[in-house]
């Protein structure tokens, strides 16, 4: 059988946002104009060379019922958190964590010069593990595999599959895929992502046609952009002139009711009102 290519279904043209003690970033997910694409819940681009619109940073703050996942293409962030964890994050390395039952965590930028910049995504977590116990995996850039395929085309595989090469994140339950995906210019790259997938792109840098060979009508789509992908069973681009690169985010949708509030993201409201409760009675954390 052919493999059917996802058409573009939605282009969302990122929001600027003020996160944490003062952040400037732009955010695609989350928003008015798109909630969540399950099991997808939040998508923020950071980037910026000024200190000023990041070294407020973000300061100690909990989260309950979702994964974070914080990839930095450039620059240096330092984290601690309520298990027990710290460290910093730097160029080209992932932090994924699942806050399953509750977590505090902190991360501030360290760096005055050059630019800061990088991606968080939110996974959303089934109701069975909502209330799991913490868990962090941090993946320096060197663990990251890279694949290089034909014209050029490089694929950093921070999780799922690329030609027979696993990324290291590992025990997810939305099985994810998560790609950094660099194609020079006129060249083409194609992914298998399995039909009952939700599939997104962020598009970063440069330009492409995404969709390319599925549908007949073009459909380039230039930085900064979030695409959500229609039905299909492969994900298919063609580079513009200035080549493009991209995060492209799979995984197998939850559906289940989602009640969200700030950082806590739960099934129902009394979930969330119970959250709130425990955070003003000091009973939030309990490892
Ligand atoms: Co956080």
């Amino acid at each position: 059988m052919t493999p059917q290519v996802r058409k573009v279904a939605r282009i969302i043209e990122p929001r600027p946002v003020l996160e944490g003690a003062g952040v400037r970033l732009i955010r695609s997910i989350a928003t008015a104009e798109l909630d969540h694409v399950d099991p997808f819940l939040l998508f923020d681009h950071f980037g910026s060379s000024n200190p000023d619109d990041y070294m407020k940073g973000f300061p100690m703050h909990p989260h309950r019922g979702i994964e974070t996942v914080t990839y930095m293409i450039s620059g240096r962030v330092n984290h601690k958190d309520s298990i027990g964890n710290s460290g910093s994050i730097t160029d080209g390395d992932v932090q994924w964590m699942t806050t399953g039952r509750g977590i505090l965590h902190e991360e501030m930028p360290q760096q005055i010069e050059g630019e800061m910049k990088g991606f968080q995504l939110w996974v959303n977590l089934p109701a069975r593990l909502k209330k799991t116990a913490p868990r962090y995996q941090n993946i320096t850039s060197d663990q990251i595999p890279e694949v290089q395929q034909d014209d050029g085309v490089i694929i950093r595989v921070i999780a799922g599959q690329v030609d027979g090469v696993n990324g290291p994140v590992k025990e997810i339950a939305a099985d994810p895929i998560y790609l950094d995906v660099s194609v020079p210019a006129h060249a083409s790259y194609a992914q298998p992502v399995a039909d009952d997938n939700a599939a997104i792109a962020y598009v970063f840098e440069g330009e492409g046609d995404f969709g390319a060979n599925g549908s007949t009508q073009k459909s380039l789509v230039g930085q900064p952009r979030l695409i959500v992908f229609g039905d299909g069973d492969l994900v298919s681009v063609r580079a513009g002139d200035q080549g493009v690169r991209f995060v492209l985010m799979a995984g197998k949708p939850i559906n289940e009711p989602i009640a969200r509030y700030g950082p806590f993201v739960m099934n129902t409201q009394a979930e969330i009102e119970q959250t709130l409760q425990e955070i003003q009675n000091g009973t939030f954390i309990r490892n």
